[in-house]
């Protein structure tokens, strides 16, 4: 809860900004962070670090599976970040977490697989592809019990106060954010009426 209670301009805190800045309640803004949040390239990785973990089974299938997903140009979940190009900080403590745990609870096997996983991914991290908190987050969820389903509910429970301050923050000077685009479609076109249409 701690390591997940804040981390900056991530997309769910940006989210409660935006939302704060259209003068939305406090309410508002942190349902939206939910939201967001909930993307599997966000907080919702989590979850799919254990379908990832529970598909792969062995350590020994980790090298394969990768290599599968590198061929078919699929993310491997758990790695990667906008911000790190080395590993994310908060992971060191997640590893440590699960290390412990899946001896304590006699299922050592997670955190073996994790770190297969980790050594099949190493070719890529001289490329800045590093694991990050929600590798390790799955399986320390998992372990507990939590259902999959509730992992995302877990992780905003714990973003909450993040959340809160970011907003807090924001009210002290307030503004619409209200980012310009660049439009890059087709240049104007004559109109067609409908009847002239093929
Ligand atoms: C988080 C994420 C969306 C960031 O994406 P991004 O900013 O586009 O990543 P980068 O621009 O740094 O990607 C650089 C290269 O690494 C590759 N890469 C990034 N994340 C990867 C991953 N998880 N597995 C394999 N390759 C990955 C990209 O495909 C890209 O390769 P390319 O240059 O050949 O196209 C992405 O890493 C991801 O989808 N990760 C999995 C989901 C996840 O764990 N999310 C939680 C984040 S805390």
């Amino acid at each position: 809860m701690i390591l997940h209670a804040e981390h900056g301009s991530n997309a769910s805190s940006f989210t409660a900004r935006v939302v704060t800045g259209t003068e939305a309640n406090l309410h508002a803004a942190i349902t939206a962070a939910v939201a967001a949040l909930s993307g599997p390239a966000h907080g919702g990785a989590a979850e799919n670090v254990m379908k990832m973990a529970l598909e792969v089974g062995d350590p020994a299938r980790a090298a394969d599976y990768v290599k599968q997903k590198r061929q078919n140009r699929e993310p491997v979940m758990g790695f990667g970040h906008r911000v790190y190009r080395a590993e994310d900080p908060r992971a060191r403590h997640m590893r440590d977490g699960v290390q412990r745990l899946s001896a304590e609870m006699g299922q050592p096997q997670w955190y073996e697989i994790l770190q297969a996983l980790v050594d099949a991914m190493r070719p890529y991290a001289r490329h800045g592809v590093n694991v990050n908190v929600d590798f390790y987050a799955g399986v320390v969820y998992y372990l507990h019990g939590i259902p999959e389903d509730l992992f995302v509910p877990i992780f905003a429970v714990g973003r909450v106060p993040g959340w809160t301050v970011q907003v807090m923050e924001q009210l002290e000077n307030n503004i619409l954010i209200r980012p310009l685009t660049l439009y890059t479609g087709p240049e104007p076109r004559d109109y067609v009426p409908l009847e002239e249409r093929d």
